[in-house]
């Protein structure tokens, strides 16, 4: 009896041990794992991290975006699927700060009334049911806004050079650095919003061209030398009706709109491919351009989205986001603020 008890009680420690031993095992071959795909993400995306305790802190981020990347896609009941991209060591608020940049709460959001009143598109009846202006060659190749907040001059000049291509004939890309560094009625890197770019290329005749004066993803002072070559022109802008999807369509049928969204939400930051129907809500911090929109074999309708963060989010930068939702603002609030420039 009392052998028995020992050889269990014995037994039982052993067994426990085996188990405590071999879960100790698992977890470090977890995250030994997790660190040797950290190095490699690292390698990938060129990051340096500036000392030890810093490369720590960013790894528990990655960790954490990680495990929630793979649980999204593992559970599988989505109609998109997310992905580690250059995004992964940001936890949301860092990534929010410093990618996106469409400012929302300034005083100076107000949109001035006097373009309020006209829709030129408001009877247009011929909207085909899918359309995508990249089959036009009216979408330059995806670009990458980096570290400055600065999507809206993005978002703006996206739009610019689509309707510059439909009304002449040419593709030219544009600058946003002219927007960033000589619109001082918006912020730079710091926000801004797209209608006053409109009004500020208005009034400036034009922009050049990205060639001209290249992107360089800081707060620069104005080259009046460089911006005094403008390369396109546009008379003025209008706002697509607000909270109106129906609207949106017959603007984006007829040239590229830029909208503002709610983009800085986890699934938004991680997205790569499918379509996109949330989490999010409509808290409009984001700027990108409609380039089209269709329908899903299952019969759910989207936009397509041009992205400023390169080619590594999303589908090569672009996104297909859920069109005619039960809510008026538009998923993510794409339909609050949509405006377009006019040739
Ligand atoms: C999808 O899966 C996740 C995780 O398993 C679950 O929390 C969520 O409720 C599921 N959603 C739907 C719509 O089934
Ligand atoms: C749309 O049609 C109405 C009625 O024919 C007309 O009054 C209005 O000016 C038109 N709007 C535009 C933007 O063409
Ligand atoms: C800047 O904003 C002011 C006030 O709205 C406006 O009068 C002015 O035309 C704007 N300038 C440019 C270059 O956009």
């Amino acid at each position: 009896m009392a052998l028995t008890l020992q050889c269990c009680f014995c037994l039982a420690i052993c067994l426990g041990l085996g188990f405590w031993a071999s879960q100790v095992e698992a977890r470090t071959l977890d995250e030994m794992a997790m660190v040797n795909k950290h190095e490699q993400w690292m390698v990938q995306y060129g990051r340096v991290y500036k000392d030890v305790k810093e490369k720590e802190k960013r790894f528990l981020v990655f960790k954490n975006n990680v495990e929630r990347i793979e649980s999204f896609n593992q559970a599988g009941n989505k109609s998109y699927k997310l992905s580690i991209n250059g995004f992964a060591d940001l936890d949301n608020e860092e990534f929010k700060a410093v990618h996106t940049g469409y400012m929302m709460k300034s005083t100076g959001n107000k949109r001035s009334s006097s373009s309020n009143t006209v829709f030129m598109y408001h009877n247009v009846t011929d909207v085909p049911t899918s359309l995508d202006w990249r089959s036009e060659g009216a979408v330059t190749p995806i670009k990458n806004q980096g570290g400055c907040g600065c999507c809206w001059a993005f978002s703006a000049v996206a739009a610019m050079e689509g309707i510059t291509k439909l009304k002449t004939g040419n593709l030219v890309s544009l600058s946003e650095q002219e927007l960033v560094d000589c619109d001082i009625n918006n912020s730079g890197c710091q926000g801004g919003i797209m209608d006053k770019a409109f009004q500020f290329i208005q009034q400036n005749q034009g922009l050049t061209t990205e060639s001209n004066y290249p992107y360089e993803e800081i707060d620069g002072t104005c080259h009046e030398e460089k911006a005094a070559y403008p390369a396109a022109k546009i008379t003025g802008y209008e706002d697509v009706p607000a909270n109106n999807e129906q609207a949106l369509l017959q603007a984006v049928a007829n040239q590229p709109v830029s909208v503002a969204i709610e983009g800085s939400g986890s699934s938004f930051q991680f997205y790569s491919s499918g379509l996109f129907t949330g989490e999010c809500s409509t808290n409009l911090d984001h700027a990108v351009t409609v380039i089209g929109y269709g329908e899903n074999n299952d019969g759910t309708k989207y936009w397509l989205l041009k992205n400023s963060w390169g080619t590594g989010w999303g589908e090569n930068g672009y996104m297909k986001i859920q069109r005619d939702v039960a809510e008026k603002e538009g998923l993510c609030g794409l339909a609050m603020k949509a405006s377009y420039p006019t040739i």
